[in-house]
């Protein structure tokens, strides 16, 4: 865990749905380190739009389906936020962005202040990728239809990495930790110890740690191997 970092870490995401993370903020562990280990900021691209009637994206130049959002649109909520004191890490959300596991989680855990960026519809302006953005993240290979999906899970993540997010001990040993060598959880089962005729592992009932762990040991390593 992160224990020993400037805190809160500020979370600042750019969306045009910022009603979207209502759910998110009230659900642990986000809610849990909020005000605390965590502060998380929306900012909605229509409220400093430079454009007239809250507009903030356009039709794509050489044709084409979809609306695009804007440089211009953007910039000026960077510049509403910041002004000229812009953070050292704004990440652009998109399927052509690095893509997003444990370790790419654990290193944003570590930094003071995230900024991200999200679109919809056709995405974003690549000047404000190239430009605007220090790095871009996909969450996986796979097209969602906004970028409020992806920052939830990049908020959630990340969370649940900060000090005092998990009941003690819960986030150690979990899959991808090197705990567990960077491999995959053991399987964890809970009463009844028989059910039909599926019966929980003796050794998970024989009251032996060392066993227990052992045998936790070896399942992990065994459903980490492709
Ligand atoms: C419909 S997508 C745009 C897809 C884009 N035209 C393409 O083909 O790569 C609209 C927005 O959703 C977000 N998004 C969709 N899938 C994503 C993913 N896998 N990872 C991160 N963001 C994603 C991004 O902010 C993206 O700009």
């Amino acid at each position: 865990m992160t224990d020993t970092l400037p805190r809160p870490l500020r979370l600042d995401v750019f969306t045009q749905v910022p009603h979207a993370f209502g759910w998110l903020t009230e659900q642990k562990p986000v809610a849990t380190v909020l005000g605390t280990e965590l502060e998380l900021r929306l900012f909605n691209y229509r409220q400093t739009t430079p454009l007239k009637a809250g507009q903030v994206d356009d039709e794509p130049y050489g044709g084409g389906a979809g609306m695009v959002l804007r440089v211009d649109v953007v910039a000026a909520a960077l510049d509403a936020a910041y002004g000229s004191d812009r953070p050292a890490r704004v990440i652009a959300l998109t399927p052509q962005g690095r893509q997003l596991d444990q370790a790419l989680v654990e290193e944003l855990a570590r930094e003071p202040a995230i900024t991200l960026l999200s679109s919809r519809f056709e995405g974003f302006d690549e000047r404000i990728v190239e430009h605007l953005s220090t790095d871009a993240i996909s969450i996986g290979p796979y097209v969602l239809s906004g970028g409020e999906l992806p920052a939830m899970i990049l908020v959630d993540a990340i969370a649940r990495r900060l000090p005092g997010a998990l009941a003690e001990g819960s986030g150690e040993a979990e899959s991808f930790s090197s705990e567990l060598e960077g491999g995959l959880e053991y399987p964890h089962y809970t009463r009844p110890a028989s059910f039909r005729d599926w019966s929980v592992p003796s050794v998970l009932l024989s009251g032996d740690h060392a066993r227990i762990a052992e045998w936790r040991r070896g399942q992990s390593r065994r459903r980490s191997v492709l």
